[in-house]
């Protein structure tokens, strides 16, 4: 038994991704026509020639979802949901499949239009359970870590703060780069440190949006790759965990670390050769759903030594200009978390960074890209990370 991977199997050979945010003029049907005709576009793929598509999005929905408005009958076409980490989910089967010789060509795309609920943030079923679970909001549950890290690396509040004001800082700074970003202006500190509260210690700008978006990918082998265009990327690594789940429950549960995230970044690197990650990877689009999370994530991932990662965010090494870029589209903090879009949306910053298309946000000449997508909450989620690159 052992999580082989499929390092240099399959390529992505197109992409496509909405503007991110308020989009009252469309369905969710509307947002992944025009996920999917980019993809189609930049690949030069027709959707007849799609062997297979998976669809990411919440709700008890089938393949119809997708196959009615992309007009692509008798398809197959698989519907796939996995918490927050829905869009890599997709991406993820899609991959398999394309690997395993079953298609050609497939398609993961994914979609959630949030803004519709009429509800001030976000909408979540959570499955029946033994009646022990708690009921909190997701930034009570994840406004959690703030303490526990300040306490256990010995941070005054008020510096901590500070730390988490400069990871929201950084991603509305790289968010206001990027066309597509639901919010694409820079926040001064002043205003992150001042926002008003959600969950003490966490205010508004330490959360991130709620928006409506879609993004798609389409497959290939990589030996079929260069066929449809000049600049493929190239699947390394894919890694999916799902945890105990006892978090909630355990008196003793560490809030300093997602145990599911340190074992899945550890199969990723594995499955793709990386020994030192915050040498080797170039840059990272991480799960920022609040900011605690990107300072534990930093940790997790092997891209700070445990207790230091703060100290990286307030020197800059996490910035644009950084040693390792993180979030350079501005991540969730910038374009909120369609769920089921939010997996895809990172792997098309790596698509448009490693083929040198990211416009003012390039970093230069990237090598090894990694998304991190999770979904729960502290001590109770799924995790799944990517490693891509040319
Ligand atoms: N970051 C930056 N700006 C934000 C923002 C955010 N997270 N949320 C709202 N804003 C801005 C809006 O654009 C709006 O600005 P405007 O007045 O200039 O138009 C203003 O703040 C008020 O927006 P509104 O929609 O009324 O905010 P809200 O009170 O409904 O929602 C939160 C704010 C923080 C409650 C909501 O964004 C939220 O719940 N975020 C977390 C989502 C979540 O749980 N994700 C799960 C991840 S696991």
């Amino acid at each position: 038994m052992a999580s082989h991977g499929i390092r240099d199997k399959v390529a992505i050979v197109g992409m496509g991704c909405t503007p991110f945010g308020e989009h009252w003029d469309k369905s969710a049907e509307d947002l992944l026509v025009d996920a999917a005709t980019e993809a189609f576009t930049t690949s030069g793929i027709k959707k007849e020639d799609v062997d297979a598509y998976w669809l990411g999005t919440m709700g008890q929905l089938s393949g119809l979802t997708l196959s009615v408005p992309l007009k692509i009958p008798y398809k197959p076409v698989t519907h796939v949901e996995n918490f927050c980490a829905t869009g890599s989910e997709s991406l993820r089967q899609a991959c398999y499949a394309v690997a395993s010789g079953a298609y050609d060509v497939a398609m993961a795309i994914g979609v959630e239009k949030l803004k519709d609920s009429g509800y001030s943030g976000l909408v979540v079923s959570t499955p029946a359970s033994d009646g022990t679970l708690g009921n909190m909001t997701a930034p009570a549950s994840f406004s959690l870590l703030a303490p526990a890290y300040f306490n256990k690396y010995g941070l005054a509040a008020d510096k901590g703060k500070e730390v988490l004001a400069r990871i929201a800082w950084k991603n509305h700074r790289n968010g206001a780069k990027n066309p597509k970003a639901q919010f694409q202006k820079e926040v001064p500190m002043e205003t992150i440190l001042n926002s008003p509260k959600v969950a003490d210690p966490l205010g508004i700008m330490d959360c991130s949006g709620v928006s409506d978006g879609s993004a798609a990918a389409i497959v290939v082998r990589a030996e079929d790759a260069h066929k449809f265009t000049k600049n493929p990327i190239f699947i390394k690594a894919l890694s999916f965990v799902a945890g105990p789940g006892e978090g909630p429950l355990a008196q003793d549960y560490d809030f300093t670390t997602f145990r599911e995230v340190v074992a899945s970044a550890a199969d990723a690197y594995k499955q793709a050769g990386v020994t030192n990650p915050r040498e080797e990877i170039s840059m990272a689009e991480v799960h920022d759903c609040f900011t605690p999370t990107e300072l534990v994530l930093y940790e997790d991932l092997g891209f700070s030594p445990r207790g230091t990662a703060w100290k990286d965010v307030m020197n800059g090494f996490f910035d644009l200009d950084g040693g390792l870029p993180v979030n350079p589209d501005g991540g969730l903090k910038s374009f909120g978390h369609p769920i089921g879009a939010s997996g895809l949306r990172m792997m098309y910053e790596m698509w448009l960074q490693l083929r040198g298309e990211a416009g003012p946000r390039q970093i230069a000449n990237p090598k090894l890209g990694l998304t991190h997508n999770l979904g729960g909450a502290p001590g109770r989620c799924v995790s799944f990370v990517s490693i891509v690159g040319k």
